[in-house]
């Protein structure tokens, strides 16, 4: 069968990247998720120390951004894959609260996007991906086969975030996650380059009241009707 680029968009933790993974899997392509890729470069901007009282250096960003390398790696132990940041394994370090307070000011940024959306396009060139993010239907991949935008309500997405981060022994509060998780909706939504919105031929896909079972199900019955097409 002819493979096809599968694009899933969406607000933040809405579930995005659970449902593209299982996707992948069970249709055996490749899983990208393009949210760690800036999560990295925020994760070496305070480890490099380019922000200062709160900004971010652009200058120093700027010059350095060449010296960062973002690359996935199986884990055999999950079975997933895991970001590497120039050769070390930091799939814990992005999903701290740290850099998700700073991911979205990155990801704002002209030249780090470009950088970005070079290197995904690269990993999708072959098709048969699943890749997830914010502007993968109507940048990154505009003419994906198969383009899904997902939502859910913003207190439903702060519960499931503050589970997630409870079970991994990290301290936060329902409304500190809740004030994140909309505060990166607005400026993911409304930064100039690359804002998450959602793509005109995009299916939409609200998981507010589904359970996991459920949303993966409704995803393979989209995916086998658009690949029989
Ligand atoms: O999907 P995520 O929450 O891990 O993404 C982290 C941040 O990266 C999110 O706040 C927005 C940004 N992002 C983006 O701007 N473009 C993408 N394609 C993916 C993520």
């Amino acid at each position: 069968m002819k493979k096809i680029v599968i694009a899933i968009d969406g607000h933040s933790s809405c579930g995005k990247s659970t449902m593209a993974k299982e996707l992948a899997k069970q249709i055996g392509y490749t899983y990208i998720d393009s949210g760690a890729m800036y999560r990295a470069v925020t994760l070496f901007c305070l480890q490099k120390g380019f922000f200062v009282n709160d900004s971010l250096n652009l200058e120093t960003l700027k010059r350095e951004i060449v010296n960062i390398s973002i690359t996935f790696v199986n884990n055999p132990l999950t079975g997933k894959a895991d970001t590497y940041l120039n050769g070390q394994n930091v799939e814990k370090e992005i999903r701290s609260m740290a850099v998700a307070e700073k991911v979205s000011p990155v990801a704002a940024v002209g030249f780090v996007r470009e950088a970005l959306v070079r290197q995904q396009q690269a990993l999708g060139a072959e098709k048969g991906i699943v890749m997830d993010g914010r502007d993968i239907g109507t940048v990154v991949f505009p003419n994906a086969e198969l383009k899904i935008f997902v939502t859910a309500s913003p207190e439903i997405r702060a519960q499931r975030r503050l589970a997630e981060l409870t079970a991994k022994g990290e301290p936060a509060t329902f409304e500190a996650v809740l004030h994140n998780l909309t505060e990166r909706d607005r400026i993911d939504s409304t930064r100039k380059d690359g804002p998450l919105k959602q793509a005109v031929d995009a299916i939409v896909l609200d998981n507010s009241n589904l359970t996991i079972a459920e949303q993966n199900r409704q995803l393979l019955a989209v995916f086998n009707e658009t690949s029989q097409c």
